[in-house]
């Protein structure tokens, strides 16, 4: 089979925002401790945080993370996890079902930030919690000084302010699984009143409205009317959200899971501009897609069922070959959308549903979709382009017709040019044929390629690099236009300098 592409430095869709390659650190299972915090590890620094983890963190590559959670924010107490560690209170999470020591917290998070070079996300609760706690927490982590929480803050040790910027009000308050879940109405009325008063200690902060918690959602759409309706001047990202997997053996509408991404964006911007036209604003809502993974939402959960365990394996998916091709499909959607997905959080970050993997005390270890994550955040920077395809398709049940092929061009700031390409078909070769007649006498080709005979082939701690990318020797250049093998089921970068 063959597929051909075409772009031009010339026609382009946007910038590559910053904020695409974000992840996650939820209070959930081990991403916090044993994860990227575990102060008797023999690799943990003096801030308790494991340098092996630091290490494959710096390589994933990740410009923003996302803290506390998720569910857990919304019946967290942000002062626990603040002051003399030996003070800390240990608490219910009733979002998990486990008790959460505090010893680590936003400070000990913003350390991490500094240490990986990261920007921090922070969110806050608005399920169990609200306006006054919200303000309490940015006066805290944002006022230099002289007031009650600015001072407290310093008092701990840390004399310079945080200096957040950007903030989630809330987190999915539409699922019935959400403590204080809300009605759209309740829920944008609150994040209108959160973000205004927020904005009265500092008025350039990024806000993020919660948008629904999955595009399968019964309100969906009237969700995201009526919060915007609510908030629409005052925030200024609605966040989505939006997890995969396999159902019922269907693994062909599971490698086109990408197309319902793509609606779920359509959806959103449309909704959003919708609002935006009816309230004469001139203002654009972006959209924060600030969960995104494949996710076995049915697999067992190891020691979850124990009650109030400390730090249980939770959502530990072990992710194949195939669910990595996926993965890189939603990076490449993500990618050509960034004009109006303008931040993105990979849910999440270590351990769990996570492109990293650590044992207590033990090796950390790099997951099959940390590698589309890695080169993307790599070599996905500059900006993307328009590319018009012609691709072979395939039938799906969930999605009818997808391109066997789905890409995404980027101009990088270097002056070169990368490819990223996913064969969706399971079992046909694609031939990618790419036009270099616009790219300045460009013709130097390479491919890293991502795939695997066994498509259920994955790395684990006892043999933790199975599945890596390789370099794809299978190009051919010819009177200006490169031909790239793309093997069944694989994620390829192809770079042209
Ligand atoms: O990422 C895991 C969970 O998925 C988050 O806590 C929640 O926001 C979502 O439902």
């Amino acid at each position: 089979q063959r597929a051909r592409i075409e772009f031009d430095p010339r026609f382009t869709v946007a910038e590559v925002p910053e904020r695409l390659f974000g992840s996650f650190v939820e209070h959930l299972g081990r991403c916090v401790y044993t994860g990227i915090y575990e102060p008797g590890h023999a690799t943990a620094n003096a801030d308790g945080l494991r340098q092996d983890v630091l290490d494959l963190i710096s390589e994933l590559g990740p410009t923003m993370v996302r803290y506390p959670g998720g569910n857990f924010v919304s019946g967290y107490r942000w002062e626990d996890g603040t002051g003399p560690k030996e003070d800390r209170p240990r608490r219910l999470d009733l979002a998990w079902g486990t008790t959460e020591t505090n010893q680590f917290g936003l400070s000990e998070f913003m350390k991490f930030c500094r240490t990986v070079g990261v920007e921090p996300n922070m969110a806050v609760n608005l399920g169990t919690r609200g306006l006054q706690e919200a303000l309490d927490l940015l006066e805290y982590a944002n006022h230099p000084g002289g007031t009650y929480w600015s001072d407290l803050r310093r008092s701990h040790g840390d004399e310079e302010p945080y200096g957040i910027k950007l903030w989630c009000l809330g987190n999915e308050m539409d699922g019935p699984w959400q403590i204080g879940q809300k009605t759209a109405h309740e829920y944008g009325r609150t994040a209108d009143q959160v973000a205004r008063s927020m904005r009265y200690i500092e008025p350039d902060l990024d806000l993020v409205a919660c948008g629904s918690s999955s595009r399968g959602m019964p309100e969906f759409g009237a969700w995201e009317a009526e919060v915007l309706t609510q908030s629409y001047e005052s925030v200024d990202y609605i966040s989505a959200h939006a997890y995969y997997q396999p159902r019922d053996g269907d693994f062909k509408s599971f490698m086109a899971s990408a197309q319902d991404m793509e609606l779920f964006i359509d959806g959103v911007t449309a909704t959003a501009d919708a609002v935006g036209a009816k309230l004469k604003s001139d203002k654009k809502i972006n959209i924060s897609f600030d969960e995104w993974n494949v996710w076995y939402q049915n697999a067992p959960t190891g020691e979850r069922e124990e009650p109030w365990a400390v730090a249980p394996r939770q959502l530990e998916d072990i992710y194949s070959a195939m669910d990595a091709v996926v993965f890189g499909s939603l990076m490449i959607t993500l990618l050509r959308r960034c004009d109006r997905v303008t931040a993105a959080c990979l849910a999440q970050l270590v351990n769990v549903i996570a492109p990293i993997m650590t044992e207590p005390d033990g090796p950390a270890w790099r997951q099959t979709t940390f590698f589309p994550f890695a080169e993307a955040s790599k070599f996905g920077r500059g900006k993307v382009l328009r590319v018009n395809a012609d691709s072979p398709s395939f039938a799906t049940e969930k999605y009818g017709d997808v391109t066997a092929l789905h890409s995404v061009a980027v101009a990088n700031e270097d002056g070169t040019y990368t490819v990223f390409a996913v064969n969706r078909d399971l079992e046909s070769t694609l031939t990618l044929e790419i036009d270099l007649a616009s790219l300045g006498g460009l013709a130097d080709v390479t491919c890293s390629t991502l795939t695997d005979d066994d498509p259920n082939a994955k790395n684990t701690l006892e043999e933790p690099t199975r599945v890596a990318p390789v370099a794809n020797g299978d190009i051919t250049v010819k009177d200006g236009v490169a031909y790239v093998e793309l093997p069944a089921m694989s994620w390829n970068t192809i770079r042209i300098a």
